[in-house]
């Protein structure tokens, strides 16, 4: 019996995977046998070599094919041997499960919507990869603005067209362009800047807020910001100031701060005499209503956008901004929320 045959017939009788490994070492390793069979090979005249060479393949793909079906054939006996050993019945709930949790982010997105939705705002979303002309031009933000310097924007394409969003607002311009006014819209979502520190990760989470129609004003905004930070913080009253801001989608603009203050190392929300920026927002821009071919000299109205990991951090007392993205199971147990557990203004969004 050849070599060859003879390893044939080990492979075919091997009984378990850890035989087979042994034989495959022994045919396909580094000094298997086909490798010693073809280093025999340079002592051979060229008409030899030829007729060899194609035997040794021959033999290779043949002990390929074997080894391929044995492996396959033995891990399906040897899971059904496993299988049977073990006595398991399927159809038994399972006893060590871990409970998943929802995500601090993914709550207070929950959270914010539920309450927008109480006061007629509904869900938009636009992609994350997005084109310059919607994240900063139809935006009403010049060519020359600093935010678009590559060293806060994460730009995609070589012809730097293409980009990360840098925030929500583009999905201001893109729901705009999709229908017809009157828009009252909120647009959760992640945002993209190149920073990275204790406060900023170059993955965030924005909320954007919409609302067109006629004779819409400053005073709509407001109120409309004073019962969101109530409801968000559960709080009957809070303590908060519009300072005026810039960005080149609004006009006029305005950055919102609430007050707090810190107390036993914990930080109370909505009274005291610290100030916290939370949002940046203002009256829609009218070179953003024509770029979304809304007219404005029928329809205007507000915007708004929130940091949510920011929020989430202060309504939960997280204090470093890089834990959220760190996928730390003891973290998302301590702070996470129960799956069954949804948020809705009447039962109370965090109880
Ligand atoms: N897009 C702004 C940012 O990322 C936030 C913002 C400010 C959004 C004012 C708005 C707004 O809609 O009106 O900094």
């Amino acid at each position: 019996m050849s070599d060859f045959e003879k390893l044939k017939d080990k492979l075919i009788k091997a009984q378990s995977s850890e035989e087979v490994e042994i034989v495959r070492g022994e045919i396909f390793g580094k000094n298997g046998l086909l490798n010693l069979e073809f280093k025999k090979l340079g002592s051979l005249s060229p008409e030899d070599k030829k007729k060899v060479a194609s035997e040794i393949n021959a033999a290779k793909q043949e002990l390929t094919k074997l080894f391929n079906d044995k492996i396959i054939k033995l891990a399906d006996s040897e899971i059904e041997e496993k299988v049977k050993k073990e006595n398991n019945d399927v159809t038994l709930p399972e006893k060590d499960f871990r409970i998943g949790k929802i995500h601090p982010v993914s709550q207070v997105i929950d959270e914010i919507s539920s309450i927008f939705s109480e006061i007629g705002f509904s869900v938009e979303e636009g992609p994350d990869v997005e084109s310059e002309y919607y994240n900063f031009t139809a935006l009403n933000t010049p060519e020359n603005h600093p935010a678009k310097d590559m060293h806060d924007t994460f730009y995609i394409e070589e012809n730097l067209k293409t980009l990360l969003r840098t925030h929500t607002s583009p999905v201001q311009v893109r729901t705009m362009l999709n229908g017809k006014p009157p828009f009252k819209i909120i647009a959760p979502g992640r945002t993209y800047r190149s920073d990275s520190d204790q406060t900023h990760t170059p993955m965030f989470h924005q909320l954007e807020g919409l609302h067109i129609d006629k004779n819409i004003n400053m005073g709509h905004l407001k109120g409309c910001l004073n019962y969101f930070i109530k409801e968000f913080f559960e709080v009957d009253k809070i303590k908060m100031r519009f300072r005026p801001s810039h960005f080149p989608f609004t006009e006029p603009s305005a950055e919102v701060d609430i007050g707090y203050r810190i107390e036993n190392n914990k930080i109370i929300i909505g009274e005291g005499d610290k100030w916290l920026e939370i949002l940046g927002c203002g009256m829609v821009h009218p070179n953003v209503l024509k770029y979304s071919k809304v007219d404005p000299n029928k329809f205007q109205g507000f915007a708004f956008g929130i940091g949510i990991d920011r929020l989430a951090m202060l309504k939960y007392g997280i204090n470093d901004l890089r834990s959220f993205f760190e996928c730390d199971y003891r973290w998302l147990n301590y702070y996470g929320f129960d799956p069954l557990d949804v948020p809705t203004n009447y039962r109370g969004l965090s109880k």
